[in-house]
C-alpha cells in the first residue's frame, strides 16, 4: 500500500506514520526527517536547506524531488511506503505522478491552527533516532530520555512559535490545494485529528480500511 500523509506541521503525521508502519510493515519517508539529519551531518543537502528550514518555509521543489526519487527506488520500498511530509506542493505531486507512482490513499490529518501552535510547543524529539515525544500526550517513560535510544530529547529549531506561525502560512498557501487534488482523484480521506493521539489511531486505521 502506498499511503500519503497530508496536513498541517503538527497535525501528527509522523506519530500516524509510526504506527501505520508497524501495522502494514512497510517503511516511512519523511522528508522533513531526512533533511534534518542532513542538517545534523552538516551534508551538501542540508547547506542547501538550512536558510529556508530556519525561515519555515518550504525547501525548493527540485532538491525534495531528487530525495524522493533516490529514496523511492531503494528495495524496502518495493510493497509500499508512508510519504510523511511528501508531496507539499502541487508540483511536487504532479512529479510524482509523471514518475509513475500509484497513490493508494491520502490521509489527511486535520487539526485547528490554535491546537497546533498548543502542541508544537510541547513537543520534544530525540536528535539521534527521531521519535516524536509531547511533554503532556506521550511522555517517555524516563523525563527527558528517548525510550529507543536514550538519547536526551531536545525541541526542535522550528518550533518556536514565530517560526510556526509562518510554517502554518506557507502549509495554508502551497500545500492545503493538495486536497482538492487529490479530493478530485478519489483518494482523499480526512481524519478529524483528536485530543486523545490513541481515537486518531483509531480513525487513522479505519479510514486505511475503508
Ligand atoms: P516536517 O518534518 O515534515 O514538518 P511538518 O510538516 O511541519 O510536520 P511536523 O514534523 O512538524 O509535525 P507532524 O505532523 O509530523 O506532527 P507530530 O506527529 O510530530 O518538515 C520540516 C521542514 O522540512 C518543513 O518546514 C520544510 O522546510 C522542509 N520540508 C519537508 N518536506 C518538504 C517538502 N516535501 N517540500 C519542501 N520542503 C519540505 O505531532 C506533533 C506533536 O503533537 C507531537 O509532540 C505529538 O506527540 C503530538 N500529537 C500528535 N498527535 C496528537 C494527538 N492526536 N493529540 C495530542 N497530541 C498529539
Amino acid at each position: 500500500m502506498r499511503i500519503v500523509l497530508l496536513g498541517a506541521p503538527g497535525a501528527g503525521k509522523g506519530t500516524q506514520a509510526e504506527v501505520i508502519s508497524r501495522e502494514k510493515n512497510i517503511p516511512t519517508i519523511s522528508t522533513g526527517n531526512i533533511i534534518r539529519d542532513a542538517l545534523k551531518s552538516g551534508s551538501e543537502l542540508g547547506k542547501k536547506a538550512r536558510k529556508y528550514i530556519e525561515a519555515g518555509h518550504l525547501v525548493p521543489d527540485d532538491i525534495v524531488i531528487d530525495i524522493i526519487r533516490e529514496r523511492l527506488s531503494r528495495p524496502d520500498c518495493k510493497d509500499g511506503f508512508i510519504l510523511d511530509g511528501f508531496p507539499r506542493t502541487i508540483p511536487q505531486a504532479e512529479e510524482l505522478e509523471r514518475m509513475g507512482v500509484h497513490i493508494d490513499r491520502v490521509i489527511e490529518i486535520d487539526v485547528d491552527d490554535e491546537v497546533i501552535a498548543r502542541r508544537m510547543s510541547g513537543r520534544r524529539v530525540c536528535p539521534s533516532c527521531g521519535t516524536s515525544y509531547h511533554i503532556e500526550h506521550k511522555q517517555p517513560k524516563k523525563r527527558d530520555v528517548c525510550d529507543n535510544c536514550g538519547d536526551t530529547l531536545v525541541q526542535r529549531e522550528d518550533d518556536r512559535p514565530e517560526t510556526v506561525r509562518e510554517r502554518l502560512r506557507v502549509y495554508h498557501e502551497q500545500t492545503a490545494p493538495l486536497k482538492n487534488y487529490y479530493a478530485d482523484r478519489n483518494k482523499l480521506y480526512v481524519v478529524k485529528g483528536q485530543e486523545d493521539v490513541n481515537d486518531t489511531i483509531r480513525l487513522t486505521l479505519a479510514a486505511l480500511k475503508s
